[in-house]
């Protein structure tokens, strides 16, 4: 599938679309922590920065297409502001009919030790539609039943599936591991989400063929699972070392040589695997 990405200032790109065009946009912002590519370091700042984008975002999006902006917290000397809450505010505040569908938890079970809070291991994605009459498969993206071909055994149902044969819906907390060190994702980028999370929401809340757009494209996730996916993808990117990341990705997801990491692939278990790290409770036993 095709691409159109844009190295620079999304504010100056989203205004030339069309209107009403985009059937998904995807997208995580900067959290205003103090990571390398944050321009602002308040929730004032934070607030500066995705307000504009929010209102051209929602105005370029089709009547039933989907958003879903996808944050973590804010901290600021060690108290943490959950960005959702205030995204959330600012939707329903400047987009006149966003609905929100859900609020996905993405738990990646791993992450910093903190030693005088519990370690944050959770992020959410704010699943907004535009109307109520919106696009949604959710038999694309069904998991396996925990007992698979289950049949009633007696009643007026009986030999007929209790369970959709198809699969389960998968609900709305998500764990797959982020993208760090030995992931095979891993690029030069320092907040990558993984493919597996971008490709479920591009499989469920875009048709083939649908416009999927990210305005804050950092390593180009979101355009990799939408061109696996056969869709079209519309990305910015304001800095030039990122840009160029995602555009290789882009490249290697459209002839089909980008490396990642499937959503069911299991995670490693150490005691299976032989430990490199040995673990003092599971070694005892
Ligand atoms: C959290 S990262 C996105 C990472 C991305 N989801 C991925 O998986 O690689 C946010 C990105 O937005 C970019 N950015 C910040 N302000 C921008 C703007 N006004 N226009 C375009 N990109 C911007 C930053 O350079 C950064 O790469």
């Amino acid at each position: 599938m095709s691409y159109n990405i844009f190295n620079g200032d999304c504010l100056k790109v989203l205004p030339t679309l069309d209107d009403e065009s985009v059937d998904l946009t995807l997208t995580s912002p900067p959290y205003c922590i103090g990571k390398a590519y944050d321009v602002h370091t308040t929730i004032e700042g934070f607030l500066e920065i995705n307000e504009p984008i929010i209102k051209e975002v929602y105005k370029k999006t089709k009547a039933g297409g989907s958003i879903c902006w996808q944050v973590g917290h804010h901290v600021n000397k060690g108290e943490i502001i959950p960005l959702d809450f205030i995204v959330y505010e600012a939707f329903k505040r400047l987009c006149p009919d966003a609905k929100l569908r859900n609020r996905i938890v993405w738990h990646f079970e791993h992450g910093a030790n903190c030693r005088n809070r519990f370690s944050g291991r959770h992020e959410t994605i704010l699943w907004f539609t535009k109307g109520d009459n919106y696009y949604f498969d959710l038999d694309s993206v069904r998991v396996k039943q925990k007992y698979p071909g289950k049949k009633y055994y007696q009643g007026n149902k009986k030999g007929e599936y209790s369970c959709n044969p198809l699969g389960k819906n998968p609900g709305d907390l998500w764990v797959i591991p982020n993208v760090k060190a030995n992931h095979v994702e891993k690029t030069g980028h320092p907040c990558q989400f993984p493919i597996a999370l971008a490709q479920r929401l591009v499989k469920s809340l875009s048709p083939n063929g649908g416009i999927v757009l990210d305005p804050f494209m950092g390593a180009g996730t979101t355009g990799a699972a939408a061109i696996m996916e056969g869709r079209e993808f519309l990305g910015m990117e304001l800095s030039e070392s990122y840009f160029k990341i995602a555009k290789k990705r882009l490249v290697s997801a459209q002839n089909g040589t980008l490396q990642y990491r499937e959503i069911d692939r299991p995670v490693f278990d150490p005691k299976k695997a032989g430990a490199v790290g040995r673990n003092p409770v599971i070694d005892e036993v």
